[in-house]
Order: structure tokens, then sequence, then C-alpha cells
């Protein structure tokens, strides 16, 4: 009832606004009383879900433009190409150090004996390097040398194989026994969207590299070795409350030996461990060889990026399953304990003093102050009896050491059938805090289920919508698109989510990105290539809400009952007592104009204009492309009030926002 006291208070001090008021509902109207709070908004309702997968993370939002930097791939020369006027056997060796460096074993040692044979390698860089003209790039790499005389030539080339910056590295003119680093940073002259990075021997001598490594300057915040800014100025754009990472099912891994393993990715890069990406094989129709996670982008920087873009961290561990769409391995249950001591650990990385072990190792790595955890996920889209036998274990160490956290728990694949009765049956029998709830469905699914959570009870746990997309074709199909149509389908069933607020408490889209020529899944939500980034439709759905999200759900009621789905029609209305603003959220998911009269109960004085957003589109179909970013896009004005009924006209298959200051 804070939201009744503000409305007190202003009523005091203004004399505009009547809290509660009653008048008679008109029939056909949608009624909203902005003087009721019968939810509050939580600050983490509509979050963002990362994952590793159509190169999100490598080739993605970290900005290493070598793949392959330490030669680790199953194919220790995959992405590279060796050229030697005159080939010498052995001119370029991968060794491998075994138990001396687990980590990193592999690295390349260059041998050339000839002073006037040429001898390089060009790296290809994740489908091609995106290089921009007058941009400063930095190369680094670490190296060892047994006999000195060699001079590196580092050179970027455009597509047709153009030098396009260069720069020289001259190693110490001394043998190197132990490895140091070099580094040189130049400046590109031209933009290309396939560049390659060569590197160009000249001389003799015997020198071993590994780490090779290329960041342009304009990374996010210009952190060194840090994440592509166009890419996470569209997250930071869309205000999220909360971020979950790393996945999804990479947090499982396709056998227990490749699932995610938070402490394996933090400390120096050259010491996390890559290991393979599950979505390397995942699907016989998008398969992707040279997909791997080398780390670069590990749990330190995850925290980083929450905490930049002001977002709530949501970090999801592996519960002890393998993918049980893959091998389902099991970790027996006598032998869970690193698991669940992986977890403790977490929470004390995160949160702990630095006089603490894991607290200490954060403040090494920059961050002594705490990253403020306040959930965590245990499993991804884990299911069965194995599951939550497994859960019950971590539930009671986790709520053991910290009672406050609060822990997201895996309902499994999909929203409805027995797998998911029985876990929600079990979980609400454990008195779960938050049950993770996903559903990729058809557009109509979505429609037809914006009142899902109408009768969800609202005692007991909260709920997760932690993975949803409505999908235009099957799953991960070369035809799902994210076009208006799916986008309409995600805003009328949103509202549903926001109308429960009291029980939804988060809310994510996935996947979020995909690069055009890596993809592996579809729908999602953010499409890049090497140089540009564009948002879907679903992208506005997602950043209008989550910038219009107010602090109080307030009924938004059609002859008294919810608008969801009464002549294609679907609302919410929320207040925001910070903005001192009433936002309503209107779709109409027919082809047809609709006109659909709003009455305003619970403030006196109606000001004489609101803002309006409209996303829209005539067309179902339509999408948003690099070409056409802003397709389908929202597009504000301004709309004149006159008294207490707004005779809104919603446009066919559109989305509106209105906003009026109270
Ligand atoms: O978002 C893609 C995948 O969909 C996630 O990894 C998984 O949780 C779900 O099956």
């Amino acid at each position: 009832m804070h939201l009744k006291k503000l409305l007190a208070s202003l009523i005091f001090t203004t004399g505009f606004l009547i809290p509660g008021s009653i008048d008679a509902q008109q029939k056909n109207n949608i009624v909203v009383n902005a003087g009721r709070s019968i939810a509050t908004v939580q600050p983490t309702m509509w979050g963002i879900f990362f994952e590793d997968i159509n190169l999100g993370a490598d080739g993605g939002i970290y900005a290493e433009l070598v793949k392959n930097r330490s030669f680790e791939f199953y194919m220790p020369l995959m992405g590279w190409t060796v050229k030697e006027d005159k080939i010498n056997e052995g001119s370029v060796m991968v060794l491998n150090r075994q138990e001396e460096n687990i980590a990193n074993p592999r690295f390349a040692c260059i041998s050339k004996k000839e002073a006037g044979n040429s001898l390089s390698i060009t790296n290809e860089g994740f489908r091609g390097m995106g290089i921009k003209k007058q941009l400063r790039y930095d190369f680094s790499v670490m190296y060892r040398q047994h006999a000195p005389g060699l001079t590196m030539h580092i050179e970027l080339l455009n597509g047709s194989g153009k030098t396009i910056g260069n720069a020289v590295v001259t190693p110490s003119s001394d043998t190197v026994k132990e490895w140091k680093k070099a580094a040189v940073s130049f400046v590109a002259s031209d933009t290309a969207l396939r560049g390659k990075l060569r590197i160009r021997f000249e001389g003799t001598g015997v020198i071993d590299l590994d780490m090779i490594s290329l960041f342009p300057a304009d990374t996010w915040k210009q952190r060194p070795g840090g994440m592509r800014a166009d890419m996470i100025q569209m997250l930071a754009d869309m205000k999220p409350g909360f971020i979950r990472f790393p996945g999804g099912c990479i947090v499982e891994g396709h056998d227990l030996a490749v699932r995610y393993q938070w402490k394996k990715t933090i400390g120096p890069v050259e010491d996390r461990q890559l290991i393979i990406n599950r979505w390397n094989s995942e699907f016989a129709h998008r398969p992707t060889p040279d997909y791997f996670q080398t780390f670069g982008l590990g749990f330190y920087e995850y925290f980083q990026l929450a905490e930049d873009i002001g977002a709530e961290p949501l970090p999801i561990l592996n519960a002890g399953m393998a993918c049980q769409f893959n091998t389902a391995e099991l970790v027996p249950i006598d032998q869970l304990d690193p698991y669940v001591q992986d977890a403790l650990d977490l929470v004390e990385f995160a949160n702990g003093d630095t006089n603490t072990k894991w607290g200490k190792f954060r403040a090494n790595m920059g961050h002594p102050a705490p990253f403020n955890l306040k959930m965590m996920g245990v499993g991804n889209e884990n299911w069965g009896p194995q599951y939550v036998e497994r859960l019950k274990i971590f539930t009671k160490a986790l709520k053991a050491r910290y009672p406050d956290l609060k822990l997201v728990n895996s309902s499994g694949t999909d929203p409805n059938g027995e797998r998911f009765d029985y876990l929600n049956g079990e979980l609400r029998k454990m008195n779960a805090d938050i049950i993770d709830e996903h559903y990729y469905r058809r557009p109509e699914w979505f429609l037809a289920n914006a009142n899902r959570y109408d009768n969800y009870p609202r005692n007991g746990p909260k709920v997760f919508a932690g993975e949803y997309a409505a999908q235009s074709d099957k799953t991960v199909s070369i035809n799902n698109r994210n076009n208006a149509q799916t986008a309409i389908a995600e805003a009328a069933f949103m509202t549903g989510l926001e109308r429960n607020a009291a029980v939804v408490n988060l809310a994510s889209y996935a996947p979020l990105f995909a690069h055009v020529d890596g993809w592996q899944w579809t729908p999602d939500l953010i499409w890049v290539n090497n140089l540009q980034s564009y948002g879907t439709p679903n992208y506005y759905v997602q950043k209008l809400y989550s910038t219009n999200k107010g602090t109080d759900v307030v009924p938004a009621l059609l002859d008294g009952k919810a608008v969801a789905g009464q002549d294609s029609l679907y609302a919410s209305a929320v207040v925001d007592k910070n903005k001192r603003e009433l936002i309503i959220k209107i779709v109409n998911a027919s082809q047809k104009e609709r006109m659909s009269p709003i009455s305003i109960e619970g403030i006196n004085k109606i000001p004489s204009e609101a803002m309006l957003t409209v996303l829209q589109s005539n067309h179902l179909h339509d999408v948003n492309s690099f070409d056409k970013p802003q397709n389908v896009a929202p597009k504000e004005s301004t709309i004149a009030l006159k008294g207490k009924t707004l005779n809104f006209m919603a446009a066919p298959n559109s989305f509106s926002i209105i906003r009026i200051k109270i």
C-alpha cells in the first residue's frame, strides 16, 4: 500500500489525485485504476539471459579477434594458415607441454632457417575480423626464444588481402627461457568486415608463441581485453533488472567433463582452461566445429558486466547432471560434494570479505568490493527425481550458510506436461524460492497463455520466466524469424507477466545474441556481424517493457476481467512512483484497427496530453536487418487527453504504451 500513501501525499500537496476512486466501470472500456496498487513490480522483473550460443561470447561480446589464440582447439591449427615460399618441414610445429601446464598445454614453435624464405601464419578470426578505420588495435603475444633473430611483422589484411594496418614486434635479442609478453599497438587505415591477422617472420631463429591476441581499443569502457562495446551497449540500453549467465545448456555440457566450472574461468586468461562449446556439434544443420569456450569471458567478467549495466547477477550452476538431451550423465550422490562446494565458494567469490579465500581472489582480480550476489540458479533444464534429489542437497547446504540467498530451480524444458507437473509439485512441496519456467512455442500459444499466471498461487514460490521466445517456425530452423508477429505475441503474453508481478518476479527472452555467419539457434533477440548489431522487433518489445517497468501494478480491466485476448486485445498497467507516471500497455494482436476506449480512474485531474510509444507493423512477416535496423521499431508521439476517457485506437498488430504524468 506504499502507492496509496504516495498518492495520498500527492493529493495533500497538489490536489490532483483521488486514490481508489471507484467510478462505475463503463462497458467495453478498459478501466485503469491508477490509485490502486495490486502488486509491487520487482526491480528484477525484466532482465536478460546471456548464454555462449550462436558465437555469443567468443566471436561475440568477448572482443578477442584471434580464433584459437593458444592452439588448444581439437585441431591445434584450426583457424590458422601457414604459408612459406619454400616448404621446410617443421617450420611451424605445435608442441604440447602436457602436465607442465594442464590449462594451456599447447603452443606453436616457429623455426626459420633461411632468411630469404618467407614464412607467415595467418589467423582467420571468427568468420573474419571486424576492423574499423582509424581505430587502434592492440596486439600481444607470449613468447619464449631459443635462437634470437626473428622479427615479427604484424599485418591486418582486408577481405582482398590488402594490408590495412601493421606493426613490428622485435623480440629480445637474447635467448628467452621463461614465457614473456610482447605487445604493440597500431591504427587501421581502413574498414574490413572480414579481415585477417598475418604474422610474417623475417630473419632466422627459433621462437615459441602462445596466446596470440588482438583486441580493438574501443571495447566496453575501454577495458583492455574487454567486451565488444556496441553489443554491450544494446544490453545497457535495455536497463535490465538482472542478467542470467552463463547458460543454458552450456552449464550442463554434453557430458560432465565439459560442464561449465566457474573456477576454471577466473584468474589470468592464459590459465583458463578451454573446453569445447556444447553448441559446437549440437545441430546437424548448423555444425560449428570451431566453437570453443576460451573463457576470456569468465565469471569475474560476468559479475563486472552485471554491475556495469545495473543488473542483478544471476549465475546458474551445474546441479551434478549433464544435459539430459545428450548423455544425461549424473554425479553419484555420494560424490556431489565438489559441486556443492563450488556453489558455496561462488557466494564467497562474489560477496566474501577480502580476507576470505575467494573474496581475496576477487580483490586480486581488481574488485575488492563485493558484487552483492543475491540469487543463484541450481541446474538449468534439469528434470526428474534425479534433479530433485540433488537439488535438495544443494539447497540444504546453501541455505544453511546463506539463508537469504534466493535459489532458482528448474521446472524442466516445457511449460506443461508430465515433467513440468512433477517438478512444479515437488518444488512447491520444497517451498522453493523461485521456479524457472521455459517456453519456446508458436505465437498462438503466447496469445492463448496471456492469462497463464492469473490463477497461480500468490503465496509460495515465485516464478522466473527464464527462457521464452515465440517461434515463427520450428525452433532452430533456418526459417524461424524474429518477425513482427512473434514480437507482438510476446508483448501480449508479457501483459500477463506484468499483471501477475505478484507471482512473476523475473523474465528474460532467449537466446540473446546470434552472429549471422555463426548461429546455431533461432530466433534470437539481437543479431550481429563482425562490425554491426541490430535489435529485432522482439528486442524492442523487451526494451519497452524494461524501460517502462514502473513500481506498482494497477488494475486494467475490461468488464471487470483481465484484458487477455478479448477481441484480440491485451492490456496491463503500472504506476511509476518515482517518475510519477501511469503507464498503460495495450497490444492489438488482430489485423484490424481496434477502438479500445480507456477510462482512467484514481486520478482527479488528467493532464491534457500523454506520451504514446507504438511498435507496429501491418505485415506479420516484417523483420529488421542490418540494412533496415529500424524497420519495426518503436515510434513516439503525444496524444491529447480530454477528461477521463481516452478513445484509443489501437493499430493492427501493434504494441502501444501510453504514459500519463500523474
Ligand atoms: O536458449 C537456448 C537453449 O534453450 C538453452 O541453452 C536451454 O536452456 C534451452 O533448451
